[in-house]
Formats: C-alpha cells, sequence, structure tokens
C-alpha cells in the first residue's frame, strides 16, 4: 500500500494502533475474516444495508465486509493514521463507492439517530465504557437494527492464580494501547447491551482458533497467495527493523508478549 515514510520520532509518536497500522497488520480481531462473516450473517447483512463500524483500524475487515455482503460500509475510528490506511485500502480495492472512512469517537458519533441498519465491533467494544458506548451504537441504530460485537470474555469463576494473570494482561494492555480494557464475563456483556436498552441480546461463546478456513480467506482476501507472501514479508521486514532501531518500539513488542503469555 502506499504512503509516505514516517521518521523514527514520528513513528514513536504514534499511538498504538496508528503504529499497527503503519505497520500495515491486517486487523486485530481473534477470530479474524471468519468472525466478521459471522457477525454479518447474524446481523442479517445484505446490499441494501447501511452497517457501521465502530473501531475499523486500518479498515481491512470493514473492506472485507463490503466486497463479501456488497453492502455500504461507514468505519470510524479514533486513530487518524488508520482511518488514512483504510482510504487507502477502499480505493486500491476498488470500493469508494460502497464505504466511507472517517475519524470518529464511539462515544460521539458523527450520525444521526437512526442512521444504520447494524452496528458492529470486532475487538473494541472491550476498550470502551461499555454503558456509553453501548448508548451511543443504540441511539444511531434504525428501529429494528442489530448490533453485531465479537469481542473477548473471562469466566465468572476463575481461580486466583489465573485471575491474577488475567489482571496482569488488562493492565499491560490498557498500559500499551493508551485505552482502558477490562474483560467482563459474558454475563456483564449481556447486562450491559441489555441496560443500554438493547432487545433480544444473544451472548455466543466461541473459543476461535488459528483456522485453515480462515487462512483462506485471508489469502484470498489478500489477493492470492503471492500478495499474501508479500504483504506478510513486508509486515515482517517491518517489525524487524522498527525492533532494531526503536527503543520504544521493543518495549512495546516485549509488553505485548508479556500481556498475550498472561491470558
Ligand atoms: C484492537 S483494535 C481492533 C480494530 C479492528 N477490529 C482491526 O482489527 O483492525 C481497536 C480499535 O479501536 C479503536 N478505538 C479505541 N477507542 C475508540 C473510540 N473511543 N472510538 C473509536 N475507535 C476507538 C482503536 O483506535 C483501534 O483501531
Amino acid at each position: 500500500m502506499s504512503g509516505h515514510s514516517l521518521s523514527i520520532q514520528e513513528i514513536e509518536a504514534l499511538g498504538y494502533y496508528d503504529f499497527m497500522s503503519y505497520l500495515e497488520v491486517p486487523y486485530f480481531q481473534a477470530g479474524g475474516l471468519v468472525s466478521t462473516e459471522k457477525l454479518a450473517e447474524l446481523c442479517r447483512l445484505d446490499r441494501d444495508k447501511k452497517v457501521l463500524m465502530v473501531g475499523c483500524g486500518a479498515g481491512f475487515s470493514a473492506c472485507y465486509l463490503a466486497k463479501k455482503v456488497g453492502c455500504f460500509v461507514v468505519g470510524v475510528d479514533i486513530a487518524g493514521l488508520s482511518i488514512k490506511k483504510a482510504k487507502e485500502r477502499a480505493k486500491k480495492e476498488d470500493l469508494e463507492e460502497i464505504t466511507d472512512f472517517r475519524i470518529g469517537d464511539a462515544y460521539a458519533l458523527p450520525f444521526e439517530a437512526g442512521t444504520f441498519d447494524a452496528v458492529i465491533t470486532e475487538f473494541v467494544s472491550q476498550f470502551l465504557d461499555r454503558d456509553r458506548a453501548f448508548r451511543e451504537f443504540a441511539r444511531v441504530l434504525k428501529p429494528g437494527g442489530s448490533l453485531g460485537i465479537n469481542e473477548m470474555y473471562r469466566e465468572k469463576e476463575i481461580p486466583p492464580k489465573p485471575a491474577e494473570k488475567i489482571k496482569h494482561a488488562e493492565d499491560i494492555f490498557s498500559e500499551i494501547t493508551g485505552l482502558p480494557f477490562t474483560l467482563p464475563t459474558p454475563e456483564e456483556w449481556e447486562k450491559g447491551l441489555e441496560e443500554a436498552g438493547l432487545k433480544n441480546v444473544r451472548v455466543r461463546k466461541y473459543r476461535p482458533t488459528a483456522s485453515l478456513e480462515e487462512a483462506k480467506k485471508l489469502i484470498r482476501a489478500m489477493g492470492g497467495v503471492l500478495e499474501f507472501s508479500r504483504y506478510f514479508s513486508s509486515v515482517a521486514v517491518k517489525m524487524i527493523k522498527y525492533t532494531l532501531i526503536s527503543k520504544k518500539t521493543r518495549y512495546r513488542f516485549r509488553r505485548l508478549g508479556e500481556g498475550k503469555r498472561s491470558c
């Protein structure tokens, strides 16, 4: 993808997700594109629907959804560089007619009430104050619209040692992303959604694992094996480069590894 190179000072000044978008990491949600398709199915999306993806990052799954379903997808994110990357992606994939990406805050969405048939978040609501965010999502939904979220959860009963590790991971992710990060139980997710006035709430537990199905979808979405290999080697090279030359990047990746091992 295009875009001019940033200096090391500019890179170190980027927020965590803008930095990852700069590296061209495609997406962060566990379950990947398989989960994106599952949300589309649960929200009964079709080409006549207008969908808002809150926290769309660099727009990979938003573009995937627009292409796959043919629906109009609006993506918002507070990270400015990620939105720039999302626009570049939509242009490259010839999706400008059915996508719109803009900077926006989940707590004050720049849309009138009742604008969307569906609102989707993938690994975003877990970073938000659920009460404020869900009320705002409900506000922009049309009557009868759907909210689809793919987020992490913790089990209700956890022995003290693993509970400590989860708390440690929450602290690390909050620190490196600069965002509040908590893992609610499925019951807390449900309660939060109902308290925001959403009806017919259904919480389903999945344990996503790296699957062949996901690998195939990703390779296809990237334009084939050759493009996929090129893309990932370029991401890997950039990661190694910035790990070597930037102390802050080394620190971020080290903390990220600690956080992942902890949960
Ligand atoms: C874990 S990432 C997931 C993004 C997307 N699903 C992906 O995989 O690229 C979380 C995203 O939420 C965005 N975000 C966090 N707080 C936000 C807010 N208040 N409003 C809008 N976006 C927000 C971050 O900038 C980031 O892009």
